[in-house]
Formats: structure tokens, C-alpha cells, sequence
């Protein structure tokens, strides 16, 4: 072999394993590194993410052309300079460094930040090719034995680009959360279609290239930008970061898993480039570790749940109608399959156990609730489909008494709030809220009113209307505000309240406010 394709290969190799390292070794070669880029390289703008008492996540993609192929960068690594400090104006430096972003990273920088204070803001800025971005705000979580007074949480899911303008995103930036979390579908995965309202390329994500370019069309928007740079991010992926409705090594069409799994590992790899997560996510191959969680002083404990990857295979294929199954059908009830993997039930049996903050929180991608069409039949793409998990988490609530469980959901793109128990003659055990959909359209008026009726202790449904839920969190409550946007088909539309609930510390139920 060539020696000087060789120490290049070295070279590049070197790069993608120190890609998120804090400082770059001097050896790096700086006429390459250092070059002057013609184009300004944060057109995917900057975020940052998973706080802890002393470090935080930041993370910027290099993205020159957000509609070209490689993102409009050229192959050759580039030195990223950071920066985070006690002050928006970036006079008080806590923190700096330098990195690169490599061509196998997709230009991707990820700086664990670390050496912080708990419990407070701070600011941050990446420079590169004689660039420098915007300004982002962070903020550190308090430290674990902390007494907090208060926690705000916006959070959100689903938003397709194509089907309307993130005015969501650009309200919840101006409330100034501690932290945003994002339950899932932050791509979607298919070519656009021909109605859209925003239209992108025309084909399906189907190569890291494509999951790339996607992400980069996504990242362009300035709402979007707008949010990121406000808060640390919490995020899950639900099915459209990969491909609708998958679970496991199972696509929705009959795709040979080995295949799909080469799709999901470029998906996956994609997916961890463009958000600001660790390097305990960092993916192998088709794998990638995302369930995890997050505490807030003793207030709060927030608990992120995967419920794709690790997925059984669906219930009951052979005699469904698309996702809907037969409500008897055994093999939903069958305690053998988990929606969530031996290894994350566990691990999760093992969160409601050491729980020890006065607030309990799970983060997942759809609705928890057992929700029976009039035809008997329900979806087998999420908790219904997997009956024996809900009851094995409801149990697990009940027999080691987690002070006040409260589910955040995403995916159906319907605002929904309701109680969840076990059987209609216990209490309650928790309350679930799920916060609509940012843009993607959701379900009609008369499906929703339809599962209300179904499902009593759904006391709430909104599949009109696009948007967000706010928590705002103190020893003795939980609030939670659905925001919804008046049109999100037009940009800029303004966002009101569409409802507000509270639960009380120690009594599970949630109550209108
Ligand atoms: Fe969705």
C-alpha cells in the first residue's frame, strides 16, 4: 500500500476516534486543519444537552450547504474551537478548547464540558474556518443531594419538516426552560410528498448519506436553531429517525432483518452525529445505548426510555390490518415479550426502586394508555402491543411506592393527559401527558373523542392542533401546559394555552387547573 495513503488513513482513522475529544494533540496538521472556509459552516447551528451537576454537552455539525451532499464540506478535517463562560457576553471563560470535525463524523463535534458549577447558566461558542456561531445558553443540573425549588421542562415530538413552520419551537425558546425534551420523530425518514407545504429531496432515507442530508435540512431552520441554543436538550428517538413503525430488527415492510439492520446502523450512527449526547451513545454498529437517566437535586429524576431498538417483534402480524390487531390475541398479552428488552426492564426496575426525588418522571415516545377501538382491535406498535411491560412498569410503581410517577409521551400527535392504573377498580398510579405533535398532522376530532369514550381515565384529546407541553415542577406540584400554535401552517403564528393540569405531590390523579 501507498505509505502516504496509509499514515492518511491513520491520520483520518486517529480523527474519528478523538472527534469528541476536548483538545486535539499538536501533532494534528494545521495547514489542513485550519483552513479558511469560504462558506459560513454553522448553517446547522449549535446545541447543547445531558446536564450534570459539573458538565454539560456541546455540540455544533459543520454544515456549509445544508442541501448538497457531505453538507457542503470538503473531506479534509476542520480544528473546531470552543468555548463556555460564567456570562452571555463571554467575558468570564470557564472553559475552552480545540477539536476537529472529521468527514466520518459528519463534521459532528461533541465537547463533554466539564469542570462546571452546578445549578447555573451558562453560555457557549464554536469558531471554526474563521467563523464564529451564535451564542447558546446552557445550564448545569443541581447537584444530586440538592433541596431544588423548582424545575421547568418544555417538551416536545414529531415534527415533520414538510406539513408546517416550527412556531412551537420558536415559543418554547422564549420560555426559557431548564431543559427541553425531545420525545421522538425528529426526522422523518420518507421523500417528501407532493402536497407538502415545505417540500425536501424527493427520496428516502435510506444510507448514512441520506440520514446526513436530512438532518441537515431539518437542523437549517432558525426555530429550530432558536431552541437548542436556549436550553440544554434531553432527547429519544421514536420509529421516523429510522423508518415507520420498525421494532428491533423489523421493518413495517418485509425487509430480511440483516439488511435492515445495516439501515438502522447508518440511521443510528446519523442520529448520534446530530444530537448533543454523550459518548456513553456513541454507536456500534447497528447498536446504540439511548435509555438513561437524568437527575434534578432531589426534586426530580427524569428516566428516558427506548422503546425501539430493543423491542420483541410484533404481536400478532398474521392476522392484522396494518398496525391494528385483534384485542384477544395472545401473543399481546404473552409475558415473555417486552416492548423495552430484558436488559432496559431491569434497568428500569431498578430506577423505580432507587427512586429517591419527590418527582418521578419517565420520558417515552407514544401514548401508555390501553386504548380499544370499537372493533376490538388495538395498535401493535406501542404499549397495547405489549401489554405484559405496562403492567410489569405499573406494578413495579405500585410495589415500590415511587413518589409521583408522571409519563411524558410523544408520537400520536394528539395532546392527550389521563391517569393510568392498573385495573378500573384500583386508583390511579400515575398520570400520563402527551405533548401533541410540533408539526405533524395529527388525528381527526372524531377519533380522538372516540378513544376518550373508549378510555375513560383519558380525561383529555386535541388532535387539532400543533404544539408543546411545559411542566413546571415544585416540591408540591406538578403543572402541566399544553401550548398549542394557532396555525402552524403559516410562519411565525402565535401560541396560547389550550389546557393546563396539575398533579399533588403524594396524590396520583391529575386535576383540571
Ligand atoms: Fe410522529
Amino acid at each position: 500500500m501507498d505509505p502516504l495513503n496509509l499514515s492518511r488513513r491513520r491520520l483520518l482513522g486517529q480523527a474519528a476516534l478523538l472527534a469528541g475529544a476536548a483538545l486535539a494533540p499538536a501533532a494534528w496538521t494545521p495547514a489542513v486543519a485550519q483552513a479558511r472556509l469560504a462558506e459560513y459552516p454553522f448553517k446547522a447551528g449549535i446545541a447543547s444537552g445531558e446536564p450534570l451537576p459539573d458538565s454539560v454537552v456541546l455540540w455544533t455539525r459543520l454544515v456549509t450547504d445544508p442541501q448538497a451532499p457531505d453538507a457542503g464540506m470538503p473531506p479534509a478535517p476542520v480544528a473546531v474551537r470552543w468555548e463556555i463562560a460564567e456570562d452571555e457576553g463571554l467575558k468570564r471563560i470557564v472553559g475552552r478548547g480545540e477539536t476537529l470535525a472529521v468527514a466520518e463524523a459528519g463534521h459532528a463535534v461533541h465537547i463533554e464540558a466539564s469542570g462546571l458549577k452546578p445549578d447555573r447558566d451558562y453560555w457557549y461558542r464554536f469558531s471554526a474556518g474563521g467563523h464564529a456561531s451564535a451564542v447558546g445558553r446552557t445550564r448545569t443540573a443541581p447537584a444530586f443531594d440538592a433541596e431544588v425549588s423548582r424545575l421547568r421542562i418544555a417538551y416536545g415530538s414529531c415534527q415533520k419538516w414538510e406539513s408546517g413552520y416550527y412556531a412551537a419551537h420558536r415559543a418554547l425558546a422564549a420560555e426559557h426552560p431548564d431543559l427541553v425534551l425531545f420525545l421522538g420523530d425528529y426526522i422523518y425518514e420518507k421523500a417528501a410528498s407532493k402536497d407538502a407545504l415545505r417540500p425536501h429531496p424527493a427520496t428516502d432515507c435510506l444510507d448514512l448519506a441520506g440520514y446526513r442530508q436530512r438532518y441537515a435540512w431539518y437542523k437549517a431552520d432558525a426555530d429550530l436553531q432558536a431552541a437548542h441554543a436556549a436550553a440544554p436538550w434531553m432527547v429519544t428517538w421514536d420509529d421516523h429517525e429510522v423508518s415507520n413503525d420498525y421494532g428491533g430488527d423489523q421493518d413495517r415492510s418485509p425487509t430480511p432483518p440483516e439488511l435492515f439492520l445495516k439501515r438502522r446502523a447508518a440511521a443510528y450512527q446519523a442520529y448520534y452525529e446530530n444530537m448533543p449526547l454523550r459518548r456513553t451513545s456513541l454507536p456500534v454498529g447497528p447498536d446504540m445505548r439511548l435509555y438513561r437517566a437524568l437527575r434534578w437535586g432531589r426534586l426530580a429524576r427524569l428516566s428516558l426510555l427506548d422503546d425501539r431498538q430493543h423491542r420483541d417483534r410484533r404481536s400478532c402480524d398474521e392476522v392484522s390490518k396494518g398496525k391494528m390487531i385483534p384485542a384477544s390475541c395472545p401473543a399481546r398479552s404473552d409475558p415473555a415479550r417486552s416492548l423495552l428488552g430484558a436488559s432496559q426492564e431491569v434497568w428500569l426496575q431498578g430506577e423505580l426502586r432507587s427512586a429517591d426525588a419527590r418527582w418521578n418522571l419517565l420520558g417515552q415516545q407514544t401514548l401508555m394508555a390501553e386504548v380499544i377501538s370499537p372493533d376490538a382491535t388495538v395498535s401493535n406498535d406501542g404499549w397495547d402491543g405489549y401489554a405484559q411491560t405496562r403492567r410489569r412498569l405499573l406494578e413495579g410503581w405500585r410495589d415500590a411506592k415511587t413518589a409521583n410517577p408522571v409519563v411524558l409521551g410523544g408520537d400520536v400527535h394528539t395532546f392527550f393527559a389521563g391517569d393510568l392504573r392498573l385495573t378500573p377498580d384500583d386508583r390511579p398510579l400515575a398520570s400520563e401527558f402527551v405533548g401533541g405533535s410540533i408539526t405533524s398532522f395529527g388525528r381527526s376530532r372524531e377519533i380522538v373523542n372516540g378513544m376518550l369514550t373508549l378510555n375513560p381515565d383519558l380525561k383529555f384529546g386535541d388532535g387539532d392542533t400543533r404544539g408543546y407541553g411545559l411542566v413546571e415542577i415544585t416540591p408540591g406540584t406538578c403543572e402541566v401546559t399544553f401550548r398549542g400554535v394557532e396555525n402552524a401552517l403559516v410562519p411565525n403564528s402565535p401560541v396560547r394555552n389550550l389546557a393546563k393540569f396539575v398533579v399533588e405531590d403524594g396524590e396520583a390523579g391529575l386535576k383540571r387547573a
